[in-house]
């Protein structure tokens, strides 16, 4: 499937399928008001009967209209005109693509993008129908038994006005490189551990690195973190059959001296808590605890795409945390790559083990920022729930650029402090410091911890145990923070 930017008025517009937007109020934008006076009034009889409220979401197709020249138009519920934002926006786009999906019209020409939109200019609006195509497309079928290929659309065009189209073109190839990003991310996410290993995750950068000759992979094994002294990160693996790894992908867009931005993602391809074993209920969840690695790999796949002039290292720490008797205990003391001891009081704080090594072989890279992702805490989740992840720092400009990165994707952050009064909850009697701080601020003690091993850099952590997962019917992962983290890379 291509996308096209089209400059075509919908009059002159042939398609298998048109789309167009529908207010509640009743009131038509000039493209709707302009084909229904081709159908007769058609549409404004379908509003005025009842028949089509306009409400978000709701859709209906019209077929057999040999007075237009589309062979079918769709249209599309936006609810009120005066409050189309991006959410309404977002969710108009949702509705339409799985009308259209699926379907076997040849291509579809997609007029939604036409219409202003609070806080979207026309390359927003073009990106996120690209990226919500995506999103609303992705189906993970990896270990279910034969499904039925689906029919689809040869092209999908979005309309934009002639005076912003190269704005607009821009805004497609952006978006449909991060909707790819995001739907790596997600299947990643969604793969059994099983079948998600941390060797599975060094395929999958292959994969990446073959994609672009501006990209190169280097993978470090067991022995080379023993050499390197990565006492933190071993630790957490100790109690697995699995090897681990550590992957070090590179973007180079730009002249070598310029300082790259490095990405570090969590990649804990199970969770089982270790000696300190988490209860049974959901924890075929903890899958996910690679969510950050998925992230931070799906962020550099799109980046890829769009080969933007810039520099970029991502890491990827990533092993299994499992019970054996071979596993780290609670009360051992180990050292991590920096030379500070840690004590292990809960081996299911396993994530912030991996990362302070994975962030101390960060500094190497002589860095502009580092920001690592991770699923990191439960209470995150208690925090700020599944709609916004949480953003810790040690530089205001940093964290006050994530979160508009945030808020210009639609994927956004909050902050949260770093403070030394928190910083008290990890002294430990053994060692420089223990891995856990207590119940209370459960995830400005993990970033606290994370802080110790990041003083000299411009560092920022993004916990998404939140957001990059739902629970429930809708199970599975939804490719958060994909777009924050390329808008970052983009704009930031
Ligand atoms: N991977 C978990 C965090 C998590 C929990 C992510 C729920 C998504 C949903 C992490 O490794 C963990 O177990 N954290 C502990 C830390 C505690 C032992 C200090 C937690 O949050 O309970
Ligand atoms: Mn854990
Ligand atoms: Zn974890």
């Amino acid at each position: 499937m291509e996308f096209k930017i089209t400059t075509v008025s919908a009059l002159k517009q042939s398609s298998a399928c048109m789309i167009l937007p529908v207010y509640s109020s009743g009131t038509f934008s000039k493209t709707t008001k302009s084909m229904d006076s081709v159908l007769g009034g058609r549409i404004k009889r379908l509003v005025s009967s009842g028949d089509f409220g306009g409400t978000p979401g709701e859709t209906m197709l019209l077929t057999d209209i040999p007075e237009a020249r589309p062979d079918r138009i769709l249209l599309v519920g936006c609810g009120d005109r005066k409050s189309f934002d991006t959410t309404a926006y977002k969710k108009a786009l949702s509705s339409a693509w799985a009308a259209v999906s699926g379907k076997n019209h040849a291509d579809a020409a997609c007029y939604l993008s036409l219409e202003s939109v609070s806080g979207a200019d026309a390359y927003r609006r073009a990106r996120l129908a690209a990226e919500i195509w995506h999103h609303e497309t992705y189906r993970y079928t990896a270990t279910k038994s034969a499904s039925k290929d689906r029919p689809g659309q040869k092209y999908i065009s979005v309309a934009a006005d002639s005076r912003n189209s190269q704005q607009a073109r821009k805004g497609l190839t952006h978006g449909d490189a991060i909707g790819k990003g995001m739907s790596f991310c997600r299947e990643l996410g969604n793969l059994p551990a099983n079948i998600c290993t941390p060797s599975y995750l060094v395929k999958q950068a292959r994969l990446i690195e073959k994609s672009s000759k501006r990209v190169s992979l280097q993978v470090l094994n067991e022995s080379d973190m023993k050499k390197l002294g990565m006492g933190a990160l071993l630790s957490v693996t100790a109690g697995t059959e699995e090897p681990a790894r550590l992957l070090v992908l590179k973007y180079t867009g730009a002249a070598s001296k310029k300082p790259p931005v490095v990405l570090v993602g969590k990649g804990i391809t199970f969770d089982s808590g270790g000696i300190s074993l988490k209860p049974g209920p959901a924890m075929d969840e903890m899958k996910y605890d690679m969510g950050g690695a998925a992230s931070v790999l799906g962020a550099i796949h799109a980046i890829a795409a769009i080969a933007p002039s810039i520099n970029l290292v991502v890491i990827v720490p990533t092993c299994e945390n499992m019970p054996s008797g071979k596993a780290t205990k609670p009360g051992d003391v180990v050292t991590s790559m920096s030379g500070l001891t840690i004590e292990i009081l809960n081996t299911d704080a396993e994530g912030r083990l991996i990362l302070c090594d994975a962030l101390t072989y960060a500094a190497r890279f002589k860095p502009s920022s580092i920001v690592d992702v991770a699923t990191l805490t439960g209470a995150c989740v208690i925090a700020l729930g599944k709609h916004r992840s949480g953003l810790l720092s040690n530089s205001d400009k940093l964290a006050n650029t994530l979160l508009k990165s945030g808020i210009n994707a639609d994927d956004r952050a909050w902050r949260l402090p770093i403070a030394p009064e928190y910083m008290k909850q990890l002294d430990s009697n053994f060692a420089d410091m223990a891995n856990i701080g207590g119940r209370e601020a459960g995830t400005i003690t993990a970033a606290c911890f994370l802080s110790r091993f990041t003083e000299d850099e411009n560092w920022a952590h993004i916990d998404i145990a939140g957001t990059a997962w739902r629970s429930g019917k809708a199970k599975g992962s939804t490719g958060r923070p994909v777009p924050l983290l390329v808008e970052f890379l983009l704009n930031g």
